[in-house]
């Protein structure tokens, strides 16, 4: 791979040995991928960051690369980490297992970077701009940045992002290019879609079937929230390891079908209709009897749209007392949600509204749950595995009234 004279100097560690680290896996990556240079980045979102997910031996690196002096040079958000740094005393979090999660959160900070802790740092104004290149990991804020926004990132793993944040460098392949950008598979959406939930199954259906592959939607409503599309992209990139999509006529590289195809054929058309969606919808389920111990909402973390949708269903009503609701979202928009009321509403009801944390990535299997009840597609498909949790997939007010049953009734 050609490397410029400075990239040259940072390769051979003339700037410290934590760049000539991160330039080492990024040269190695491009080396796989066929990059024939690195580009400049602008921003870099860190994934990877949760104690389940880092171990001792990634704690141990971080702290190695602290003692080095390593440091971010381009902004750098943190992805979410398995617990809230304020509440996960009150919440029943183990103490060792939280100790070891901030000592992780901490070392990332010292080197720069923002500790917002959220997959959703678009909701609290950490935006790129279009054609901007950046090295986001987290695998649905990728597909937001590409779809929604129309930066142009690859789908980073933790140390690619964090080698990144410290060069301000990225191997040029992948989504970087524009060939690469093109829709592969053409979705023929013919049903209605309500909310997330569907949204979400529709995404999660489709990445099992079309894998890696840009799929290009006709037919989704020019009005449906951003929420909403939120939900899609996570849905594909969790069941599939989709980085982009394009809706005609809403996403900014599909101005029309021929812009989004660039003038060549789709290799299949898939139709979504009644049936399909059924199907989307039901696969998400892996619970069998009504049972509901655990609601939890806010995968991708909550908009403050989506809290305050919460906190307006729970008016009047009181979570039952053998239930859990935990709402996730990143600290900025608990805070406004806070200033607003709606935290104190829910609060009011018996919920929690957490930050920084979610399910997948967290420990709530510490404390035993058996059966939850969720609106997101990729939490559905992920707590199965990762947390040893049954799932009842459904609608947020199916959820809320989950909530107040304790009970499934579909
Ligand atoms: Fe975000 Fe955790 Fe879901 S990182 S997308 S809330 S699995």
């Amino acid at each position: 791979m050609y490397l410029s004279r400075k990239e040259e100097k940072m390769y051979s560690g003339e700037y410290g040995e934590p760049i000539r680290k991160a330039m080492e896996i990024l040269v190695a990556i491009g080396d796989t991928y066929d990059a024939e240079n690195l580009i400049e980045v602008k921003k870099a979102h860190v994934a990877g960051l949760s104690y389940k997910t880092h171990g001792d031996a990634g704690l141990e690196y971080i702290k190695i690369l602290n003692k080095e002096n390593a440091s971010v040079c381009i902004p750098t958000t943190l992805n979410v980490i398995g617990v809230d740094r304020f509440r996960w005393e009150k919440l029943g979090l183990p103490e060792d297992w939280a100790g070891k999660q901030l000592q992780i959160l901490k070392a990332y900070e010292k080197m720069g970077c923002i500790g917002s802790c959220s997959c959703t740092p678009y909701y609290h104004g950490v935006l790129p701009r279009f054609g901007e290149h950046i090295a986001w990991a987290e695998s649905s804020a990728v597909v937001f940045s590409n779809s929604i926004i129309g930066a142009r990132d690859n789908r980073e793993g933790g140390p690619s992002a964090l080698s990144a944040a410290l060069t301000g460098r990225t191997p040029f392949y992948g989504y970087h290019l524009e060939e690469n950008r093109l829709g592969n598979y053409l979705i023929k959406i013919d049903e209605k879609l309500e909310d997330v939930h569907d949204f979400g199954a529709l995404g999660s259906y489709l990445g099992r079937l079309i894998g890696d592959k840009v799929p290009v939607f006709q037919g989704l409503e020019k009005s449906a929230s951003l929420e909403n599309f939120v939900a899609l992209g996570a849905g594909l990139a969790s069941s599939g390891s989709t980085a982009m999509y394009h809706a005609v006529g809403i996403t900014p590289e599909a101005a029309t079908l021929e812009n989004a195809f660039g003038g060549e054929k789709p290799m299949e058309t898939i139709d979504i209709g009644e049936k399909e969606m059924e199907n989307a919808r039901q696969s998400l389920t892996s619970a069998s009897d009504g049972d509901v111990e655990f609601v939890s909402l806010g995968c991708p973390h909550c908009s403050l749209q989506q809290i305050k949708q919460i906190a307006a269903l729970l008016s009047g009503k009181k979570v039952h007392k053998d239930v859990r609701l935990w709402i996730y979202t990143s600290i900025p928009i608990r805070a406004l949600a806070e200033k607003l009321g709606y935290v104190g509403s829910i609060e009011k009801a018996g919920g929690t509204v957490t930050g920084d944390m979610c399910t997948v990535l967290g420990c709530p299997e510490a404390l035993r749950f058996k059966t939850m009840a969720t609106n997101s597609a990729k939490m559905a498909f992920y707590a199965p595995a990762s947390n040893k949790l049954d799932v009842w997939y459904g609608s947020t007010e199916e959820c809320i009234d989950a909530t107040v049953r304790r009970r499934w009734e579909a």
